[in-house]
């Protein structure tokens, strides 16, 4: 039997706890730069998962409101999601304080467009967890992890990732300055952690210079 042949049921009760384990630690990961009161945009929340458990964490500062953003909405989310045609972003300029972008780049055809978009909506700050092709056999790591996790939901991949190097030059190119960024994230449980996390997972922060000071 081949990878493609199981089942979906299946692939997604594989994915499941490895997912969950993810959530954590992007929550955990997230929560800190948010302040009272701001309004958080989850861009390409797919099924909200994430903006939902922002939300529900008791460490979420009071006030703080989360809605998203799709290109493709699945319906039934537990948050309030925004649909567009990906394009312009229906928002004004700075419209909410925090952007994030989980694993939503490189999906993207034209991922400079989407982060300019992104990164114009933003008032403070722009957040992207994204892959990155370091280590060995990085390419071949990341692809399979990228068609594990989207197959199951129907998520075409793109397999273009961008290289440490790529990504300092993607957030120069956006004119933003990181106010945290990790070239390495422990992201799964231990296991899955050894051969697909670590240094094949990319992180930042990302402020407009001006806002950097703000950072308390
Ligand atoms: C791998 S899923 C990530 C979902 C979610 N961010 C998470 O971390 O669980 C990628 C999502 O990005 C969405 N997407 C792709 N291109 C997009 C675009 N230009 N604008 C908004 N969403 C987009 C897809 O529809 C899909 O739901």
């Amino acid at each position: 039997m081949s990878l493609l042949s199981i089942p979906k049921a299946a692939m997604s009760a594989l994915h499941r706890p490895v997912y969950r384990h993810r959530l954590r630690v992007l929550v955990d990961s997230i929560i800190g730069h948010l302040r009272p009161g701001d309004e958080v945009l989850d861009v390409g929340c797919g099924n909200g998962t994430l903006a939902a458990a922002i939300k529900a964490d008791p460490r979420c500062p009071e006030g703080v409101r989360v809605r998203g953003l799709e290109r493709y909405p699945r319906g039934g989310e537990p948050i309030e999601v925004i649909g567009y045609d990906g394009g312009r972003i229906p928002l004004d300029d700075g419209a909410v304080d925090v952007v994030i972008v989980a694993d939503v780049l490189h999906h993207e055809p034209e991922p400079d467009v989407l982060a300019s978009e992104c990164a114009r909506i933003a008032g403070r700050y722009l957040i992207v967890k994204d892959h990155q092709v370091k280590g060995l056999l990085a390419q071949q790591r990341i692809s399979f992890l990228d068609w594990a996790a989207n197959a199951p939901y129907g998520v075409p991949c793109l397999y273009r990732y961008n290289t440490p190097s790529q990504w300092v030059a993607f957030r120069d190119r956006l004119g933003m300055e990181p106010v945290e960024e990790r070239s390495s994230m422990r992201i799964y449980p231990f296991g899955f952690e050894q051969i697909l996390g670590g240094s094949l997972h990319y992180f930042a922060v990302l402020a407009h210079s001006t806002d950097q000071e703000d950072e308390p």
